[in-house]
């Protein structure tokens, strides 16, 4: 263990704390993409398990999950859902959400959701465990929120740096992997690479996750337009970020993008300071820092990719340098499995604090 000093102390003791008693955890979405990632979470980490709910739609009632050796039937969610229930993970979708969290938190059980539908209600704490895990404590709607997904990587990477520095203004750009849009997305990216390899051409009935081809292409453009021209992904940035990190008037301009990349999301920073900043001590800062690293050795061709950070915990910071148009400002790039640490992984911690 890394000695407790430096610009993380707050986070390192929360990673070390630990887990006194088994609980009943159930997961609101267990065969979707972000369910079945929880359940890898779970396990992995040893997380201490009285008894596990397994819910998803009427579809799925029935079929068996493996976990730790044994076969769990997942049952059709309902308002009855949670009882006896200790922790309940949501990932099943906002209105999913909306609908039975109410329901889950008045049978006592303590929601930890992964959609956006109450990250900014007052009254629901919005977490990242290495970040702000003492926000957890104040949860009147016994409900946490998790973050969005680019979100969480960047602030990964930026929390260690405005903890050293004092963050003022964040301008991004993200790379968001196809995985992000659920499994359509990389079914519709698969199909399109198949026949453009073929030699033949995308068609417009191959185009129904994404509005353009995402083979071959890059498009500026995830989750819905708003009025002022920014998407609502690049408005969780900048909300969610003011949230996590209790700065009400940081600026946060961020420009979202979908790759053709199957999974782990990048994200191209160019971050602001209070305070003069020092390339070395900032790539020196991570080493103190659980759940981020950094990998910065570009003379080297050492630098993120998003297939260093497939399955894996950690984010990963590089091309760390002076910003050239900005005083007190670093550009640096990060990359992180945005199923994993930016959803699953970091719903997990959050129950691993409750
Ligand atoms: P199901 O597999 O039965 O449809 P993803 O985002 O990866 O597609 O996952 C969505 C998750 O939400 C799945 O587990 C899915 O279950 C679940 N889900 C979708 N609709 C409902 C519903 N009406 N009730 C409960 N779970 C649902």
């Amino acid at each position: 263990m890394t000695e407790l000093t430096g610009p993380c102390i707050s986070a390192m003791s929360a990673s070390v704390m630990t887990i006194s008693e088994a609980k009943h955890v159930a997961i609101v979405g267990a065969t979707g993409a972000v369910g079945q990632e929880m359940l890898d979470c779970l396990d992995e980490r040893n997380f201490p398990i009285s008894e596990l709910t397994l819910l998803a739609s009427a579809r799925s009632a029935g079929k068996e999950i493996p976990f730790r050796g044994n076969l769990i039937k997942v049952k059709e969610l309902t308002h009855d859902s949670f009882e006896g229930v200790d922790i309940a993970l949501f990932s099943a979708g906002g209105d999913l959400s909306l609908e039975y969290a109410s329901s889950a938190a008045a049978a006592g059980a303590v929601v930890i959701d992964n959609s956006s539908a109450f990250r900014m209600d007052d009254q629901v704490p919005l977490v990242v465990p290495e970040v702000n895990p003492e926000a957890i404590k104040d949860r009147p709607k016994g409900i946490i929120a998790n973050p969005n997904c680019t979100t969480i990587i960047t602030l990964m990477a930026l929390s260690p740096l405005h903890k050293l520095y004092g963050l003022r203004s964040i301008i991004a750009s993200s790379y968001q992997a196809v995985s992000g849009s659920g499994a359509q997305g990389i079914i519709e990216l698969d199909e399109q690479i198949k026949v453009l390899g073929a030699g033949g051409e995308v068609t417009e009935d191959m185009k129904n996750v994404y509005p353009h081809q995402i083979a071959s292409n890059v498009i500026p453009h995830v989750d819905a337009f708003t009025e002022n021209g920014y998407t609502k992904e690049e408005l969780k940035m900048l909300n969610e970020s003011r949230k996590i990190l209790n700065l009400p008037d940081l600026r946060v301009t961020c420009t979202c993008v979908r790759v053709p990349v199957h999974r782990s999301h990048s994200v191209s920073v160019t971050a602001q300071f209070e305070r003069p900043v020092d390339v070395a001590e900032a790539r020196a800062a991570y080493a103190a820092c659980p759940g981020v690293d950094a990998k910065d050795d570009p003379e080297n061709s050492l630098y993120p990719v998003p297939l260093d950070t497939t399955k894996k915990d950690n984010c990963l910071v590089g091309r760390i340098r002076k910003d050239m148009v900005f005083d007190n400002a670093l550009a640096l790039w990060v990359v992180g499995d945005q199923v994993r640490k930016g959803a699953a992984l970091n719903a997990v911690q959050i129950a691993e604090l409750v």
